[in-house]
């Protein structure tokens, strides 16, 4: 059920695909149906070039032979097509749950129109249901941990195979839970952004454009307000 409400909803995205874009594309297991379509459309004659936000990404749209470009800063991108974590009814987003956020961050803020992608099990009332994560750097790690506490919250890193989790920037990442949710979630990025040790949260706020949840009905469109 789940991978193919995931299905749908990546269909509706690319949908909104055509010629000649350089398009973003994300990462985790609802991107990678968009990629699979995408590749399809690729295999079909359709000309467009991908930016991915993680070698994950990378590695699945070289198989699925859709041409890629590495991100540049300041490169504009006509469109991003990614998942998320937590969706907010003013379309604030958590992403990063699968360990990609700072690449993601970077590429979906150059796109003209970012698109997301989830099934309605991530439709939130409040942001912070699940954990937050924020990218750290390796370097007194502990230290972070311990200012990051102080925010009321619980901070640990990420494991993988009994082991830190490391991005593929060579980072660690930090999930925080806090017991209330997240009220405020700007607030709570500014603090953080403002941590030495802190490289990016998984707070994505006013970027996303479109989200196209589906569920049982169907698949819902949802627009950020102006
Ligand atoms: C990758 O780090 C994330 O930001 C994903 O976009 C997010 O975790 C959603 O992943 P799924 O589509 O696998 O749930």
């Amino acid at each position: 059920m789940g991978d193919s409400l995931k299905r749908a909803a990546a269909a509706a995205a690319v949908e909104l695909v055509r010629d000649g874009m350089l398009l973003g594309l994300g990462t985790g297991s609802t991107a990678d149906h968009a990629l699979e379509l995408l590749g399809e459309r690729v295999a079909d004659g359709l000309a467009i070039t991908g930016v991915p936000t993680s070698e994950r990404t990378a590695a699945r749209a070289r198989e699925l032979g859709i041409p890629l470009r590495p991100f540049e800063p300041g490169m504009r991108l006509d469109l991003a097509i990614d998942g998320a974590d937590e969706v907010s009814p003013q379309l604030e987003l958590i992403k990063g749950l699968g360990g990609a956020l700072l690449r993601e961050k970077r590429v979906e803020s150059c796109a003209e129109q970012l698109v997301i992608i989830i099934d309605d099990s991530k439709l939130v009332a409040r942001l912070g249901r699940g954990p937050l994560p924020v990218e750290v750097a390796p370097a007194e790690a502990d230290a972070t941990l311990v200012v990051l506490r102080a925010l009321g919250c619980e901070a640990e890193l990420r494991q993988a195979a009994g082991t830190v989790f490391v991005t593929d920037n060579g980072n660690w990442i930090a999930h925080l839970r806090f017991a209330r949710g997240i009220p405020e979630p700007t607030a709570l990025d500014a603090r953080l952004q403002a941590l030495p040790g802190v490289i990016d949260t998984g707070l994505f706020l006013g970027m996303a454009d479109i989200v196209y949840s589906a569920g049982p009905a169907g698949v819902q469109r949802l627009r950020r307000a102006p």
